[in-house]
């Protein structure tokens, strides 16, 4: 059975949906069969950023409403076995209904390892149909006090949400907060969230060219290391936090 994992912050513009593909593509990597569950309605993009924007033709919500089966809209990964995408809703006003969603992941976590569900920014409706289907939730926040303070805030909500299994993901950390002596900020932002730390990811120019041209991070990169390790404490390894 799948475990249904939550990607959220409460800014946009963090990198929730490169976390979720860049984990996904690890997890697989690592063996695993993952689907990517896109909530974002009207903002979709994860198809770009696998490269399946012209295989994408029916989305989530065309399965929610049964307009057709969920294998018909799922898009396979072209450069990564086991990794699949369900698509957001086209239509930015589209609002999944619980019941639905809970009877859909039920019956796709037969068929994969890991549901990464992709949800929209902020605390609306999408957010909370989504956190009714999670086991666990990444929140992802930036190193900054507006993300801070937004991403306290997820976390008390999902908490009030029966979402009690949290870790919290720093995404986008510069070269000059890695080094030693700026440790004291991402402490703060730690103490800041309340949430216990699963990753910190450092911000990589690669990471944008390569996911807006729908291609895997070569070997090579730290961000590659850097995702294989979450990918391994989200198993529930014990693979020691570096920072950069
Ligand atoms: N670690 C990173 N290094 C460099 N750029 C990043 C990183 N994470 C995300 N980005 C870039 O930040 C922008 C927003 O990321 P995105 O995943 O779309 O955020 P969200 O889904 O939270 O709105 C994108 O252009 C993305 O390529
Ligand atoms: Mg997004």
């Amino acid at each position: 059975m799948a475990q249904t994992i939550l990607v959220t912050s409460g800014k946009g513009g963090v990198g929730k949906s490169t976390v979720s593909v860049l984990l996904g593509a690890a997890l697989a990597q690592a063996g695993k069969r993952v689907l990517l569950l896109e909530m974002d309605s009207g903002l979709r993009g994860m198809d770009i950023m696998l490269g399946v924007q012209d295989e994408t033709v029916y989305d989530l919500s065309d399965v929610l409403t049964r307009r057709c089966e969920p294998i018909k809209a799922m898009a396979a990964c072209p450069y990564m076995q086991g990794l699949y995408l369900l698509p957001a809703p086209y239509d930015h006003c589209f609002i999944p209904d619980q019941g639905d969603l809970i009877r859909l992941t039920r019956g796709l976590a037969h068929h994969f390892d890991y549901l990464l569900v992709d949800t929209p920014a902020g605390l609306g409706r999408n957010f909370q149909a989504a956190a009714a289907v999670a086991d666990r939730a990444l929140l992802v926040v930036t190193p900054d006090p507006i993300c801070v303070r937004d991403g306290r805030k997820v976390a008390d909500t999902l908490e009030a949400l029966g979402v009690g299994d949290i870790r919290l993901v720093i995404n986008k950390v510069t070269p000059q907060l890695a080094k030693m002596k700026m440790l004291p900020d991402l402490d703060a932002v730690i103490d800041g969230v309340g949430v216990q730390l699963i990753g910190v990811i450092p911000q990589e120019n690669q990471v944008m060219e390569i996911t807006a041209k729908g291609r895997p991070l070569p070997n090579s990169t730290v961000c590659h290391r850097v995702f294989a390790n979450l990918a391994g404490r989200i198993e529930g390894k014990y693979i020691p936090l570096a920072i950069g």
